[in-house]
Order: C-alpha cells, then structure tokens, then sequence
C-alpha cells in the first residue's frame, strides 16, 4: 500500500477515474504500512512503575497503561502495534481497582507480574503470572489488586478492527465494581462441558476463558521433550475455546511457542501480522534478511506477508507468546501462508 497519493482528476465533483485511482483501491501486495519493530520491554516496565504513582485512576486515566505504537502507523494517528492488533502493558498498583467498564473490541490479557482478580460479566477471575484470559466483545469487567504487589499483565485487543467499521462502543459501568455472581465451573467455561440453555442472552453473550500457566507451561515442556516442532513454527500451541474448539475470538488469535536453545525456523511469511510478547529468554527475529534482537519483556511486531524466521541464540529455551489476526483473515477468506520463495 502506498501512502503517495498521485494526482488525480475530478471529473465530475467527487467522481474520478478508476484508472487513476487503480492502483490505490488494488495495491498489487500488502504493502509495508505496519513496520516490523522491536520494542524495549525492561524500560517501558520500568516506566510504567514510575509513572503509575505520578497518576490517579479515575476522571482521565480509565487505565494505567504503556502502549507500544508502531512507527508505520503513528504517522497516521493510530495508536496500535499492527493495524489489528493493539497490546499495552497494564500496571495496578496494591488496593487499586480498574473501574467496570464495556466496550465492543474483544479483550484478552497476558500476566506478566503479579496476582489480580478481574470480574467478567459477573464471573470473578484470578489470574497469576503466565495465565491468559479473555474478555468477549461488549462484557462488563473490572480489576482488583489485593495483593500487597503491583501486578502487571499485557492487555491484547482487536481495537482496530471494530474502529474501522465504525462500530466501536464503550460504556462505563453505573458503580465501581460490579458484583461477583458466579464462578467459571458454574458457567463451564473453562471445561469444555456445555450447558443445553441458551445462557447467553441472560448472563452476556459468553463467558472468559482462561489458560492457566502451569498448564501452558507443562504441555510445552513435554512436547518439548520429544520434538523441535515445525520447522517454520517451532512447538506452537494455539489457545481455542474449549467448548468449540474455536480460536479465542473471531479476529484475534493467540499462540505459545517454545522456541528450544539455538534453534532457527525456517523462512515463511503469512498475511497475518503478529505481535510477540517475549515471556522468556534470547534470540532474533530476521524479517527479509534483516536481524533484529530481542530478549524477556520485549514486544515484537511483524509485517504481513514479509518472508521471517525465528532465531534462539543458544543461551537456553525461548517462549514467545503471541497474537494475531489469523482468525479475521480465514473467516474473511484472506488467510495465506507459504514457505519464502527462494
Ligand atoms: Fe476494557
Ligand atoms: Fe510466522
């Protein structure tokens, strides 16, 4: 996609012609709009702990939040790591609460430090260091710290998504927090048991989920313990809803990839882009030839459709989280890997 716009002639007031604008409403290929980036994960936590006793939550600050903002994108006045998918890495300090709210773009978090309890439509959620969960599109949630530590997660969300077809919402919720009416057991989301009521339009539309750590973490390690995985993937597991069998939602994804010490994937690009979140060890990204290091805490954006390859440095086992919009593009039909051609 090119940002130049070429002269074109009006023909008739706000009528042109196609063949002078062809090349703008059919790029030929996907373009390099969203920069591939690594961002320094260590300073922006160290300055989001800084800055989070300098501001109150409250009247203006709905969250404390650092948001990576890719340096394509900036130009244009969006605020997000690709043009999918936004991520902010999110502090609450001891005793605060995030406030309820609502909103369209569906929400999932990443813990990174800490201990907190989240309430989705009247479901209360704890989650710890590791655990991923999810908040559907439009559902009431809210965030407490009662531990005596700050907690810090990373928020992942389709913000983009829902802004460009103008159908973004967001509503504060009447109190504080709202009440806690029911555990994740009792709405089976999280067993993969399912209820024959239709619940949704009594109690939300559907229920969080959550992917506990030392689950995550256990099935890495024993596919880890008899496999390298796929050349191009290395051992990645994709988080999906228990009870369908479905991806997370219906435009981002979510993976885990353990990426063992000094191994390198093969070529490959995919008209996805991806946000990495580095939750352990040290290795590279090299996209179209070019490396680019990064290391535990960083985030990592990658270009749609350019060729990339993961590298371990060999100083011991990398695990990457990351989010992508493979879910928007295969509903949508647009979803297209291959091997890079050589
Ligand atoms: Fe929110
Ligand atoms: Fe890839």
């Amino acid at each position: 996609m090119t940002l130049q716009v070429k002269e074109v002639k009006e023909y008739l007031p706000h009528v042109v012609a196609l063949w002078d604008v062809f090349d703008t409403l059919i790029p030929p290929n996907p373009g390099r709009l969203v920069e591939t980036h690594v961002w320094n994960g260590k300073e922006i936590l160290e300055k989001l702990h800084k800055i989070a006793y300098e501001v109150q939550l409250g009247e203006g600050v709905e969250r404390k939040v650092l948001v990576p903002v890719n340096p394509g994108l900036q130009k244009l006045g969006l605020y997000t790591a690709t043009h999918t998918i936004y991520v902010g890495f999110q502090i609450v300090l001891p005793g605060e609460v995030a406030g309820a709210h609502r909103h369209t773009p569906f929400a999932s978090r990443f813990m990174i430090r800490g201990k907190a309890s989240t309430t989705v439509d009247g479901v209360g959620v704890e989650f710890e260091d590791g655990d991923f969960i999810t908040t559907p599109r439009w559902s009431w949630h809210d965030h407490t710290n009662n531990s005596n530590e700050p907690v810090v997660w990373l928020d992942a969300l389709d913000i983009p998504v829902p802004k460009m077809l103008l159908s973004s919402f967001f509503e504060d919720y009447e109190g504080e927090t709202q009440p806690v009416t029911g555990d994740l057991r009792a709405r089976s989301a999280s067993t993969g048991l399912t209820s024959s009521l239709d619940l949704s339009w009594v109690r939300g539309q559907s229920s969080p989920l959550v992917f506990k750590w030392k689950d995550t973490h256990a099935m890495l390690k024993d596919l880890g313990s008899f496999s390298d995985g796929s050349p191009f993937d290395a051992i990645t597991l994709t988080y999906r809803d228990p009870r369908t069998g479905k991806e997370v939602s219906d435009t981002l994804g979510a993976d885990i990839t353990l990426l063992k010490s000094g191994l390198r994937t093969k070529p490959h690009r995919h008209t996805t882009s991806v946000v990495y979140y580095v939750v352990k060890g040290k290795g590279a990204i090299v996209v179209d030839g070019k490396e680019m290091s990064w290391e535990e805490n960083d985030v990592v954006s990658l270009t749609p459709w350019l060729s990339h390859e993961l590298v371990n440095d060999g100083s011991g086992d990398a695990i990457l989280f990351s989010l992508n919009d493979r879910p928007l593009l295969k509903n949508t039909g647009l979803y297209r890997v291959e091997p890079a051609p050589t």
